[in-house]
């Protein structure tokens, strides 16, 4: 814990910290005398800045599909939702507009009364009319809280600030660990604050080691509430095993685990009682079910058994 402590003595406030944080305040707040469960979702990769002017950075694979998706899923079955997401990765809703351009989906139309009006083309009018829609039901009923990040230490900060506060929702707090954190940095007083030159010849990276969290957020952050972290392993045959020491080390209610090649088509569920498969089938896949959906379901259904317990 005093390396957690430490961390955060020695690592900067992300930009706009008191705002975020007065956001999330309010959020919670709003939530806390209803029924309605809150969810942290966390969603995308940290980066870790070489340079203090930060020209150069490490980054990983993560775009931020598991979570966008996990998060709109949470908002069908009536949570609301922290999204703490990486700047541009990403989101909910805006996920499914084509991957183009945004003029290329607009077109000018000369209305019946001659005056040119801005309309959407009328192929992709059919999925985005269903977005908007979904979307404009979620802002109306003040579900959707976005905040971004961009750097490990951000989203680490970020992390803490809104456990802290999510701890007076007690069970009703659940968190869902789906961003892909670096488990290295260059401390700041390590760091050069100049971009590196490269007339100094090549360069010779010694990154440390961040501590986990996961031990302090769940002992003294937000105790009793529902948390779920993933674990992302390459090698198949660790997976589990990884897994069930993560619980065993962090104490937590469930570690997801999935495998980077096959993450899109199962997960399995490791709790200190069992083990499960979620697998997509081939039908499944060739009619667009997402797995968030049903990793999302199983979830809503073990965070209400934990509720009545
Ligand atoms: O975004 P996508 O492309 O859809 O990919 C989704 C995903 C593969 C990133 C996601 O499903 C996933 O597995 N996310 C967790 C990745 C990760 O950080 O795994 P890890 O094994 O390095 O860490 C395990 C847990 O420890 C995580 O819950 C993490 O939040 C936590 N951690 C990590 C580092 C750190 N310093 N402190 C922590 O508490």
């Amino acid at each position: 814990m005093a390396e957690a402590d430490n961390f955060f003595r020695d690592t900067p406030e992300p930009p706009n910290f008191v705002e975020k944080k007065r956001k999330i305040e309010e959020f919670v707040a709003r939530h806390s005398n209803g029924d309605t469960p809150v969810v942290l979702v966390t969603s995308g990769g940290t980066n870790v800045p070489l340079e203090g002017n930060t020209v150069r950075f490490i980054d990983n694979f993560s775009i931020g599909t598991r979570g966008s998706a996990s998060a709109e899923y949470f908002l069908e079955h009536g949570y609301a939702v922290i999204f703490l997401h990486r700047g541009r990765s990403l989101q909910p809703f805006t996920r499914h507009l084509p991957q183009r351009q945004l003029l290329d989906i607009l077109e000018v139309q000369t209305g019946a009364s001659g005056e040119n009006q801005l309309c959407v083309k009328h192929d992709q009018s059919k999925t985005l009319f269903a977005v908007v829609e979904k979307y404009q039901k979620v802002q109306n009923e003040g579900r959707l809280l976005m905040v971004d990040f961009t750097s490990l230490t951000d989203y680490l900060h970020l992390l803490r600030a809104s456990s802290l506060i999510m701890d007076k929702l007690g069970n009703k707090a659940f968190l869902y660990l789906a961003a892909a954190v670096s488990d290295f940095y260059i401390p700041r007083d390590k760091m050069p604050l100049h971009k590196v030159q490269s007339s100094n010849g090549p360069l010779q990276l010694s990154l440390e080691l961040v501590p986990k969290m996961l031990d302090a957020l769940v002992k003294n952050w937000v105790c009793s509430a529902y948390v779920v972290s993933f674990k992302l392993e390459t090698d198949p045959n660790l997976l589990i095993m990884k897994a069930q020491q993560a619980l065993e080390k962090y104490e937590h209610q469930l570690v997801i685990g999935n495998v980077l090649d096959t993450r899109k088509i199962e997960v399995v569920f490791v709790t200190n009682n069992d083990e499960q498969w979620i697998k997509l089938e081939q039908e499944e896949i060739d009619t667009g079910v997402e797995i968030e959906s049903k990793i999302v379901t199983s979830l809503v259904e073990r965070h209400r058994q934990f509720l009545n317990e």
